[in-house]
């Protein structure tokens, strides 16, 4: 049995795209390739049009963080556990969390707590949030009983929500789910045993009493006093509640995300790192759009841009240009480019990357650690390179002086596909880095840009 809908639905502009029959790539939000589905049927649904169709996966799309339901089971199984139960943390980790795993674990062997990698969390940014889990799990649970998780998308709220994480839940290796009973109906007892063979463990919300001066529930507390142990902005502008709802490692980790989290309490999403691949012929201008956009992106993203000639200066010093070495050289930049994205930059490469298929291998290394990658091709005719010349190197490769010169004397694969194509010897400067930031910004990756004059001279200043 399935509980809840999961669809694919897209806007009209998308959905006149689409042909039955034909392939679409699927996407994430911040730009990363998941696979593709073949479109067999498109129907209306609130507004937009729902897709329907057989799902390919790209295996190495799974982003890193994530771990499979096989890798937990495996882990229960070396734990040698036998009563698995399961928590699925819909905010940043609690003590009210912390008091509902530790009931379950007062009967069961182990506890795997199951943190959606996505939740509409107002107070802790993502990696905040995954990370509060983690500390609790570290610093207040037994080591040989817990076990933590990552697991996609985000929480369906409501009693089929519930039943539907139950389900997941179950892949994970888990028996006996922890589900909330806050009285609105609940399907899990309806359907747990019989149909998904699972012993869910209803417990009642967490509350918190200064009376008991613990954590309670309104099943076990007389006393009026009592409030939800729910940690929210009121909460952290309290220092006794904060004190009470949340472990002091997961206040700090709240405190680093925002040096005033615990009394502001809301704090926009840190910015994502990406990778800006530039590929295109030597001259072709990849460089001094990278600097374009760089100017361009200054204060709403920390970036840095890896230039082939730099690279080739320092890190890649001594390479030659044969296909062995330039395809080491790329991914060299590449993985520098990984390192840095992971925390936060936005990178831009700004190398030939002559070869489809390295500059495939390097996107999908990135996709596989969830870093979104766009491939920038700059184009130019190779006549309009041989005439501007800024280097002079086309002269000589062209009087063959200079072996093995791509475009001249050595292969250049354009990309076939890329997410960004600017024609660099026809459009201006201006409006090429303009087409390019409007592609970073349509994935959702950057932040606020500075628009105006006075914001530019304050970020400036
Ligand atoms: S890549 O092929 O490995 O990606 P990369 O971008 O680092 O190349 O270096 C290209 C730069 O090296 C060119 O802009 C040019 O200034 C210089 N260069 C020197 N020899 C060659 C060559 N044989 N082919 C291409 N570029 C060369």
């Amino acid at each position: 049995m399935w509980p809840v809908a999961i669809t694919l639905t897209v806007d009209a502009t998308t959905a006149a795209a689409l042909a039955i029959g034909a392939p679409a790539a699927l996407w994430t939000h911040a730009g990363a390739l998941l696979g593709a589905i073949t479109v067999r049927e498109l129907a209306e649904l609130d507004d937009r049009v729902a897709v329907a169709g057989e799902i390919e996966l790209v295996p190495a799309a799974i982003p890193a963080e994530l771990d499979t339901p096989r890798a937990i089971r495996a882990a229960i199984a070396a734990h040698g556990w036998r009563r698995v139960a399961g928590h699925a943390p819909t905010a940043v980790f609690g003590r009210a969390d912390e008091h509902l795993g530790k009931l379950a674990l007062a009967t069961a062997d182990g506890l795997v707590i199951l943190r959606p990698a996505e939740a509409a969390d107002r107070i802790a940014p993502t990696a905040a949030r995954l990370a509060s889990a983690a500390v609790v799990a570290r610093g207040y649970f037994p080591a040989e009983r817990i076990e933590l998780a990552t697991m996609p998308g985000a929480l369906v709220p409501g009693a089929a929500g519930a039943l539907l994480t139950a389900l997941v839940a179950k892949n994970y290796g888990v028996g006996q789910p922890i589900v909330i009973d806050d009285g609105t109906g609940n399907l899990c007892d309806r359907f747990a045993a019989r149909d998904l063979g699972l012993a869910p463990l209803r417990y009642a919300p967490v509350a918190q009493c200064p009376r008991c001066d613990e954590l309670t529930s309104a099943r076990c507390c007389p006393h009026a006093e009592r409030q939800p142990a729910l940690v929210d902005d009121a909460v952290l502008a309290d220092p006794a509640r904060t004190a009470a709802l949340l472990r002091p490692e997961v206040v700090q980790l709240l405190d680093r995300a925002h040096p005033h989290a615990t009394a502001a309490a809301t704090w926009p999403e840190p910015t994502r790192g990406f990778i800006l691949w530039f590929t295109g012929l030597s001259g072709a201008g990849k460089s001094t759009l990278a600097a374009a956009v760089a100017r361009a992106l200054r204060g709403a993203v920390p970036l840095e841009i890896l230039d082939g000639d730099e690279v080739r200066a320092h890190l890649s010093k001594g390479l030659s240009f044969s296909r062995a070495d330039r395809d080491i050289n790329v991914h060299r930049i590449a993985f520098v480019a990984r390192t840095l994205a992971r925390h936060g930059v936005g990178v831009i490469t700004a190398a030939i990357s002559p070869y489809a298929e390295t500059r495939a291998e390097v996107r999908a290394l990135a996709a596989a650690r969830g870093i979104p990658f766009l491939e920038v091709f700059a184009r130019a005719q190779l006549a309009s390179l041989v005439a501007r010349d800024v280097k002079g190197l086309y002269r000589q490769a062209l009087a063959g002086e200079l072996a093995h010169f791509t475009g001249v004397s050595d292969p250049y694969e354009p990309p076939t596909a890329p997410d960004v194509e600017v024609v660099t010897d026809v459009d201006t400067i201006e409006h090429c880095a303009g087409a390019i930031v409007a592609a970073l910004q349509s994935r959702g990756l950057l932040g606020a840009l500075p628009t105006t004059h006075a914001t530019l001279t304050r970020a400036d200043a």
